[in-house]
């Protein structure tokens, strides 16, 4: 199969940037998110579980999307998140707790949805977040700094049928002991705006080609009934988290 045959959906996505990557490799990527795309590209402005259920009607001749990466809201699933929203004094807590509960509870509904979507390639990718407790533990943890990107943002991906992410171009710790994107103390750099949350959410072109290329490469071999050269992810991973060499 070619890769303009293959359909691949990117959930929750305003950026446009793996569905560019995607694209960039001759796939037929269209993103999909309550926003509009950032980027021009085909994207779908909506609810995406809406756009898998009519999965067949949206794809050239009904075949369905052959896989998806889908990039959940984390704001009531990562563990920091749900950290400093109830136990550090000072932090604005504007939900109350039995609201933030149920709020938690819909966001895990959601990426469970998405995680049992009838795509037979998935990738699901959140910061550090309770869906490892809650639904199932991650299957890799990836920094931006594997791909060229001197930042620091542990980002967990949970895989179906997908191989592992290979570091492109891993850099080494700044001599100063932190990353760009860190204070001193290693807290994100970025203040309190309401364009904050776009800022930290959007997917690091250097991880976007990754995606793209690595896991296109792997969906064009597999519909070409290809066996892929490397062992299934569960053999190779155990999930933990990468740790920096010092320049
Ligand atoms: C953490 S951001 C992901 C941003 C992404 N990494 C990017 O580069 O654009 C989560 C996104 O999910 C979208 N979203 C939330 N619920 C959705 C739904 N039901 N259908 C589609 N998108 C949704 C939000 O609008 C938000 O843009």
């Amino acid at each position: 199969m070619r890769p303009q045959d293959i359909n691949i959906l990117i959930a929750c996505e305003y950026s446009g940037n793996v569905r560019e990557a995607f694209r960039a490799q001759g796939f037929n990527a269209i993103s999909c998110d309550l926003l509009p795309t950032e980027r021009p590209g085909p994207h779908i402005q909506g609810d995406v579980l809406e756009v898998i259920a009519d999965q067949k009607l949206i794809t050239p001749g009904g075949s369905g999307f052959h896989a998806m990466v889908a990039h959940p809201p984390c704001t009531y699933l990562s563990t920091s998140g749900i950290h400093w929203n109830t136990h550090v004094p000072g932090r604005k807590e504007k939900i109350p707790p039995r609201e933030r509960a149920k709020l938690t509870e819909q966001a895990l509904d959601f990426a469970r949805a998405l995680m049992d979507a009838n795509i037979p390639h998935i990738a699901l990718e959140n910061p550090q977040s309770i869906i490892s407790t809650r639904i199932r533990p991650k299957d890799q943890c990836i920094q931006p700094w594997q791909f060229g990107h001197p930042e620091s943002k542990a980002t967990w991906l949970w895989l179906k049928n997908l191989p592992l992410l290979r570091p492109t171009n891993v850099l080494p710790l700044p001599s100063v002991g932190y990353w760009e994107n860190q204070t001193p103390s290693g807290q994100n750099k970025i203040g309190p705006s309401a364009e904050r949350w776009k800022m930290r959410a959007k997917t690091y072109d250097g991880i976007a080609t990754a995606m793209a290329t690595q896991w296109g490469a792997y969906l064009t071999s597999v519909q070409a009934g290809q066996t892929f050269p490397r062992p299934p992810v569960k053999a190779r991973s155990k999930g933990q988290c990468p740790r920096p060499s010092r320049r």
